[in-house]
């Protein structure tokens, strides 16, 4: 399996910076087409120039996040209908900032894991523990709940599409990396889940790590068995360092 290296741009860089961006990431990474998949995640006013920027190459454009509902009176929010006429092709859902800072759940991360699949956008799961929960000793049954709620609902047949993307709370921005071995266990025990769940197919699904990757880190965790690739944040707005990373993981 590919790792798959995403980008988790959160709300920096202006959709006017995007091209030089492209102009700076692309040639480091040309000759990786077909060796790791390569994803960006840029706010919503830039995926329309990112899309244009990536178009015929080997990167693909994902968006943060998108609402449940296909259209309606949701103000401030955006579909996966909008995406999708767009041209971008991934979405992350659930990530740890939608969950704790605008109180997103795993009931309404599940509905919108269903709605990205019945629009053919590849949706990225995001789990993790806070840190209070990782020293209570509860890591385990977080990681569990998440699952169960927000990525088993789905059924067999949409989970084996699903990405999930395993990012510790107290890792993220933080400069703390999970250790490779701890965020291993953590990947395994994911694992684990997914074949209670889908047997054998379990296999082939990505768990990605997300959790202050760097280019120091990067392939000792990418070394792990468990671990298929990462979710990037701080360090994939710098294009010398995202290459890097992209590197690492081929
Ligand atoms: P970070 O963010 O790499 O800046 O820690 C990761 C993420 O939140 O996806």
């Amino acid at each position: 399996m590919k790792n798959l290296i995403a980008g988790n741009w959160k709300m920096n860089l202006l959709p006017g910076g995007v091209a030089g961006y492209a102009e700076r990431f692309l040639p480091q990474v040309r000759d990786l087409a077909g060796v790791v998949d390569l994803l960006v995640c840029p706010n919503f006013p830039a995926l329309a120039p990112a899309v244009e920027a990536f178009r015929n190459t080997p990167v693909a454009v994902g968006a943060q996040n998108m609402h449940q509902e296909l259209s309606g009176a949701h103000t401030g929010e955006v579909s996966g209908t909008m995406l999708h006429d767009l041209g971008v092709g991934w979405v992350i859902l659930g990530h740890s900032e939608r969950r704790h800072i605008y109180g997103e759940t795993d009931a309404l991360i599940l509905a919108k894991l269903k709605r990205a699949h019945e629009l053919g956008l590849r949706p990225i799961v995001c789990v993790g523990e806070l840190l209070e929960e990782r020293e209570r000793g509860e890591t385990e049954q977080v990681l569990r709940r998440q699952f169960a709620e927000s990525l088993a609902g789905v059924g067999s047949e949409l989970l084996e599409k699903t990405t999930v993307a395993y990012e510790p709370v107290w890792a993220i921005g933080t400069g703390k990396t999970a250790t490779p071995e701890t965020a291993q266990e953590a990947h395994r025990l994911l694992r684990n889940q997914l074949e209670e769940k889908i047997g054998t197919a379990a296999k082939g699904i990505r768990i990605l790590y997300g959790g202050s990757v760097k280019p120091e880190n990067a392939a000792e965790l990418l070394a792990q068995p468990d671990i298929n690739g990462a979710l990037v944040g701080g360090a994939s707005l710098d294009p010398d360092a995202f290459a890097a990373i992209a590197r690492a993981g081929a």
